[in-house]
């Protein structure tokens, strides 16, 4: 939820009259393109640029002097370049770039990031909200201070602004600070020490030419090192494209960089030393790659998502290894209950992986909200291991989950897809999915990775426990390793699902039934079609049709049946197909996503959805595919955004 980049780097060559923007402008807007996808309202930077003077000039500019060039618009990136096109700025040594997502103040020009102080001489960018901006506000009102926008990050500004010129004022006295970037880390520290709620800052100052501080407490910031330059982004795809070396950031610090040094301390202003880590994917896995959208790309990525989360997972003889896993096994074998906290399409996948793990562990697993868990009185014993399941390693309602959990004396392990972000950092221990970048808002290879990477855990905990012998937990992995194939086999089919798509692109409302892990599939079918077609979709455990959905259903409604496979056990199929029946008998028109040869479908079917024949646990991996490419493609019908559907954001860094 919002995106952030700032920039440090060389002095420019290019001359200030000349307009051809130059390196800091293009780093700047090449990591908003690449972060866009964490919020798309409004795009805005800051550059810290030279100050031509006129020959013979007599206004009194020292040369060399410098002077803030802020830009800003309401919409997407495309129309701040336009501007930026009508009216260039300069090459700078120093300049940030903010991508929004609205929380206070409508998306407007004025609200645009970055905002500047009464001077004009600092800009400020922020990701979070400053919960205590009002009373803020307040105060700066009562001392004259005249607003220009309606967002909470305006007050930063102006403390900023106000404090930095104050200990600028003091660089080279006795007990001043020793250089301008001293001062400005300086004021940013005694600015957040008074702030509070959840923020990213980033500011410039004119008179710290070359210099970025930054500031971050409970939302991401992490460092980019480069050669004779350096970045900060809200997460390493601000700056993919130059470099893959990296700092993380903890909570509380502040972060000072310039081209040739990054300095870290607490908010109190106690150096810090970060813990360093190399990106593992590059900036062509964070591109389009020929397709039209980036969805289109991720879903086709699946089957590597998957491969690449089982890589190294197993040693040569087949066997299990997790030993990354950074976790006493004591506490893992003592466990006696599991709840998974995750929002949205993770919670789902945290619903499939309920089936799996109670059925090899037996250990009961809930599932629950991250958003909701904190706020009720959740039972948590240090025998309760949470698995915080998140893509981003960024959703605040489930960072605060992980933080209420490890105060109620439960370990946490996060599952996760992003490197150096927050909830890795703050759980007991980590086990990554391998999906690589996720630019898409709709998360899909990520739900295949989760999927895998929870089953991972599921068997290590069932070898461990004794639940399982080695060679049952090896049979289970074969057919893991056989999903990356089966799921290409999906995607070589999708033909009739995208022509069903655009023919039923149209519908006001549709249906999905599934039952055991095809339920929790049904839910994400309805997700994938709500957020991105912006249609009435809802997913339903199919028995559950009967106790009052079905009363929905009317002459041509549309109903996704997933079907189980004809092997699993308790007639699950039969029953499946039965609610397919009772829909269908009630005016429905039913498509059903059936295995390879399962004739058994043919009578209950408007249209069959074929997928691989799949050991059961193994089928959300398949029949989840067909659904993701229906909602991308009524999308895409309809003339919509597939990448960034409205009022939604990647990184939801907020609760
Ligand atoms: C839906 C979607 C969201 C995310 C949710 C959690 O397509 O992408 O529902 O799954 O916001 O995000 P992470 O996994 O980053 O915590």
């Amino acid at each position: 939820m919002c995106g952030i980049v700032g920039y440090a780097g060389p002095r420019p060559t290019v001359r200030p009259s000349d307009p051809a923007g130059g390196e800091a402008l293009a780093v700047v807007l090449e990591g908003l393109r690449r972060l866009e996808y964490r919020g798309y309202d409004s795009a805005g930077v800051a550059l810290v640029v030279e100050r031509e003077v006129p020959s013979g000039s007599a206004d009194g500019v020292p040369l060399g002097a410098h002077e803030l060039r802020v830009s800003k618009r309401a919409g997407r990136l495309a129309r701040l370049v336009e501007a930026l096109e009508a009216d260039p700025v300069p090459d700078a040594a120093a300049a940030i770039g903010h991508t929004r997502w609205a929380t206070h103040g409508g998306p407007t020009d004025a609200n645009a990031h970055p905002h500047t102080s009464a001077d004009g001489r600092l800009a400020v960018i922020h990701n979070g909200i400053i919960e205590n901006y009002a009373a803020l506000k307040a105060e700066l009102l009562e001392q004259g201070v005249v607003f220009t926008s309606q967002t909470d990050t305006e007050v930063t500004a102006h403390l900023l602004g106000r404090a930095a010129a104050s200990h600028l004022g003091r660089v080279g006295q006795p007990d001043g600070p020793a250089d301008p970037a001293t001062a400005l880390a300086d004021a940013m520290r005694e600015v957040c020490a008074g702030l509070e709620g959840a923020f990213t800052l980033l500011a410039v100052h004119a008179d710290a030419p070359g210099v970025v501080v930054g500031a971050r407490r409970n939302s991401p910031l992490v460092v980019g090192l480069g050669e004779g330059a350096n970045y900060l982004g809200s997460d390493v795809a601000a700056f993919i494209g130059r470099t893959r070396s990296a700092l993380e950031l903890g909570q509380d610090q502040v972060v000072t960089i310039t081209a040739t040094s990054v300095d870290v301390t607490g908010f109190d202003g106690t150096p810090v030393v970060p813990r360093a880590f190399t990106v593992d994917w590059d900036a062509a896995a964070a591109e389009k790659g020929g397709y039209q959208w980036y969805m289109d790309k991720e879903i086709h990525e699946q089957p590597k998502a998957v491969a690449d989360t089982l890589l190294g997972r197993t040693d040569a003889s087949g066997a299990l290894v997790l030993d990354e896993l950074r976790m006493d096994t004591a506490v893992l074998r003592r466990t006696d209950k599991i709840i998974v906290i995750a929002c949205g399409t993770s919670a789902y996948a945290g619903h499939v992986a309920k089936y799996a793990v109670e059925h090899w562990c037996r250990i009961p697993v809930e599932v629950e909200l991250a958003s909701e868990f904190r706020y009720r009185d959740p039972v948590l014993t240090e025998r309760t291991l949470v698995v915080a399941i998140s893509q981003s390693g960024e959703s605040m309602d489930v960072v605060m989950a992980v933080r209420h959990a490890r105060e109620q004396g439960a370990k946490v392990l996060a599952i996760c897809n992003t490197q150096g972000s927050t909830i890795p950092r703050e759980a007991d221990a980590a086990l990554y999915t391998h999906a690589g970048p996720e630019v898409a808002v709709a998360s899909t290879k990520a739900f295949l990775a989760q999927i895998t990477a929870c089953y991972l855990l599921g068997l290590f905990l069932a070898q461990l426990r004794g639940n399982m012998f080695a060679d049952e937990v090896r049979a289970v992995l074969r057919q893991l390793h056989q999903m990356p194939d089966a799921v290409q086999t999906v995607l070589d089919r999708t033909e009739g699902v995208r022509e069903l798509a655009r023919e039923l692109a149209d519908s006001k409302s549709v249906l999905f039934l599934g039952r055991h892990v095809g339920f929790p599939v049904a839910l994400e079918g309805a997700l994938k079609l709500k957020e991105l077609a912006y249609l009435h979709a809802e997913g339903f455990a199919a028995g559950e049709l009967k106790h009052g959905p079905i009363a929905l259903v009317e002459e041509g409604q549309p109903v996704f049946v997933i079907v189980p496979s004809p092997d699993s056990r308790d007639s699950l199929h039969a029953k499946v197909v039965s609610n397919a029946q009772e829909v269908r008998a009630r005016g429905a028109r039913t498509i059903v996503i059936a295995e390879d040869g399962d004739d058994a479908v043919l009578g209950s079917a408007d249209l069959v959805v074929r997928v691989p024949r799949v050991p059961t646990l193994m089928a959300p991996l398949v029949t989840v595919v067909p659904l993701q490419v229906f909602a991308m493609e009524v999308a895409s019908a309809k003339g919509l955004d597939v990448d960034q559907p409205r009022n939604l954001a990647k990184s939801v860094t907020v609760e």
